[in-house]
């Protein structure tokens, strides 16, 4: 498997759109309750303010996972590696645990980004590299075009929304899902049945919607303001959704609430 599925690193405290006092309290609150995996972008122009507050947490480097993303428009022979460098210095480090693309090019056209990615693997500038927003289509070009495995396609994943075809081609490609607006954004506690079916584990309603992302396969990440909803957000591996919870959580999907679309940002590749 990747580092996401190892145990501390599947549960990943993101931060958008956090920035400057929140962020900071948000990011230590999360390394208090035990989260080591720690998600930023260079979109959301708070890597230095992460850096800064990863540092004040006192957890060594070698404990914590830190992923970035790379913003599209350094999706060029010049800026790509640069970028990177860029991002190490705000976020105080000689390397991230996990680059990734934060989304495909705008153009359709895979290629030249996944060679600078691989470049900056070469580098020495990441551990491990990664996409976000791929459609499975993306997902099984990229693992033709590659020599290295991309341990991720950090996608929207919540029980509001069917991802099979991403899900197929996870298990087809071996490239691992994350999710992101794990818990829709709220949405989901619109639905009584996610605290109806938590009530029988103890368990709230966003606890029992991670779980369920959990159990599909998919690593978390999830972000918060309050201290007691990060708190609980990481209390997600001491209890397991009997089959029969996981399909009637499963059904949900019908729904076809999606958040991130080509509305909000009109780059946005065809998600399948
Ligand atoms: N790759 C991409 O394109 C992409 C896109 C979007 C996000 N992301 C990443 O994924 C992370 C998570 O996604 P997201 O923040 O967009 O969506 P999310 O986790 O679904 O939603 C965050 C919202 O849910 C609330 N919340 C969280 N836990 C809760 C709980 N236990 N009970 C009640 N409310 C809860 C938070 O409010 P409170 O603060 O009040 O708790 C916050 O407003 C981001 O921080 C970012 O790192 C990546």
């Amino acid at each position: 498997m990747t580092i996401y599925f190892e145990k501390t690193y599947q549960r990943c405290f993101g931060t958008f759109p956090l920035k400057g006092q929140q962020l900071h309290d948000a990011v230590l609150a999360a390394a208090e309750v035990g989260y080591r995996a720690f998600d930023t972008a260079q979109m959301y122009e708070n890597e230095a303010e992460t850096g800064a507050a990863l540092q004040a947490t006192g957890v060594p480097r070698d404990e914590l996972c830190i992923t970035t993303k790379v913003d599209i428009a350094n999706f060029t022979g010049e800026k790509f590696l640069p970028s990177v460098e860029e991002s190490l210095k705000k976020l105080r480090i000689d390397q991230v645990d996990a680059l990734l693309l934060h989304w495909p090019a705008p153009d359709g056209d895979i290629r030249e980004s996944l060679q600078l990615l691989q470049q900056a693997q070469r580098h020495g500038l990441t551990k491990h590299i990664g996409v976000s927003n791929y459609t499975a289509q993306m997902m099984r070009d990229a693992k033709a075009l590659l020599d290295t495995p991309l341990v991720t396609n950090q996608v929207e994943f919540h029980p509001l929304l069917n991802q099979d075809k991403l899900l197929k081609a996870a298990t087809e490609t071996g490239i691992p899902l994350a999710s992101y607006c794990s818990v829709a954004r709220g949405e989901v506690f619109k639905y009584p049945i996610f605290a109806d079916i938590g009530a029988a584990y103890g368990k709230t309603a966003a606890q029992v919607v991670l779980r369920w992302i959990l159990q599909k396969g998919v690593s978390i990440n999830t972000m918060s303001t309050k201290p007691a909803n990060i708190e609980a957000n990481f209390h997600v591996m001491d209890f397991t959704l009997s089959s029969i919870d996981m399909h009637r959580i499963e059904d949900m999907t019908k729904t076809g609430y999606r958040i991130v679309g080509k509305d909000l940002v009109p780059y946005a590749p065809d998600f399948d």
